[in-house]
């Protein structure tokens, strides 16, 4: 099959190679899905950086990417929830990757099925963006069900993959959204629901105050560079800050305020992926309650050029501009070889 991978860590864009590889086997429990779309999500480029080496040791060369959508093409030993033919979306392990690929092998633990209504390019967007987002929103106290408290939330970095979702998703449980993004996706923050949008280039988004003077119980902290000096004033009396940029000096505060058993406290979030939290993702698209945004598309044969742009414009600069959604690809049905990709990539003009 045909296949991207890199053979060391670094190298950027240049370091990909358009290979042939034989198609991995599905094992026990476990399904091998013809692939239809793939998702690029900031992680993919930091563990070819080696940025995540010690948390994710690579068994090299490696084919990247982990947010699927595609059809089972084959079932392994023990399956009984799936047959050949179901179209699914999936979340592949982190460690083997394997998603920029014709072929990928993924747990039927973390594999649910997509319903006609929602597009491969749809469901493959949804595994590590709107899971974290979902995640985030939980640890703040969000419910989905209607019995939540209208509780006053910010999102940092609406803009992004991750806040996109975290927008949709706060409203859908009844939060009041102030969001921050750059200028020129206040209009679409705003059209996916937020209720206040701060341009964080301008001296009243740089203070991420509500422009209409609520404190705040809950931050979803997608970007970086921003210190929990900054969020404490904002806060109500116990607010959280669900940071999901942790780094050395996030995690010494975070611990801090958890032995100092501090109300307003800052929580660092990793995703812990779930089918649950798939499912119900999933079912929110099928329902038109949530929705991935893309902006562009690639195919498969430019899946390098793509990545080479996610590696030019590395996410969380503070000069970065937009964020966009993009997808790679050609429908299944014009070119059997090649496979549609969503990428979600930051883009600085
Ligand atoms: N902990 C986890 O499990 C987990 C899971 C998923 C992602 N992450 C991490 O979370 C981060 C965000 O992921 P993502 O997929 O959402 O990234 P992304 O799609 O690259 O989005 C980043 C966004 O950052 C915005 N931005 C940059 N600086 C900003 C600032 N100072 N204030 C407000 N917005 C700012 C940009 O906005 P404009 O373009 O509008 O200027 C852009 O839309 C990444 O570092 C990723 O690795 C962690």
């Amino acid at each position: 099959m045909r296949a991207v991978q890199y053979d060391a860590y670094g190298g950027g864009a240049a370091g990909l190679k358009h290979v042939e590889v034989p198609i991995p086997s599905a094992k026990k429990n476990e399904l091998l899905l013809k692939l239809d779309a793939a998702t690029i999500n900031p992680v993919d480029w930091k563990i070819q950086k080696g940025v995540l080496r010690p948390l994710l040791p690579l068994k090299l060369p490696f084919i990247p990417g982990t947010d699927v959508a595609g059809v089972v093409a084959h079932v392994g030993p023990g399956v009984k929830d799936f047959m050949v033919g179901d179209q699914v979306v999936a979340m592949l392990n982190s460690l083997y990757g394997g998603a920029f690929a014709e072929y990928a092998v993924a747990s039927v633990n973390l594999t649910v099925k997509r319903p006609p209504e929602v597009s491969a390019a749809e469901g493959a967007g949804l595994p590590v963006a709107a899971g974290t987002a979902l995640q985030a929103l939980r640890s703040i106290g969000a419910k989905f069900d209607g019995t939540g408290e209208p509780l006053n939330v910010l999102i940092t970095a609406a803009s992004g993959g991750v806040g996109l979702y975290a927008v949709q998703l706060a409203k859908l449980a009844n939060l009041h959204v102030t969001a921050t993004c750059g200028a020129r996706n206040v209009e679409l923050v705003k059209s996916l629901g937020a209720d206040e949008v701060l341009d964080y280039r301008t001296p009243e988004g740089a203070t991420m105050r509500s422009p209409s003077g609520r404190k705040y119980d809950g931050v979803v902290h997608c970007t970086v560079g921003v210190s929990w000096a900054s969020f404490e004033p904002l806060m109500s009396a116990a607010g959280r800050v669900i940071d999901i940029t942790p780094n050395f000096s996030s995690m010494l505060t975070s611990a801090l305020h958890m032995v100092t058993l501090r109300k307003k406290r800052l929580v660092p979030l990793l995703l812990s992926p779930n089918k649950a939290d798939l499912e119900f993702l999933v079912g929110l698209v099928k329902e038109v309650k949530l929705k991935t945004v893309v902006d562009s598309s690639f195919p498969f044969k430019r899946l390098d050029a793509g990545m080479a742009e996610e590696h030019r414009r590395p996410c969380h600069r503070q000069d970065r501009r937009r964020d966009e959604s993009l997808i790679m690809g050609m429908p299944r049905d014009c070119h059997r070889e090649r496979i549609l990709f969503v990428l979600f990539i930051s883009l600085v003009k």
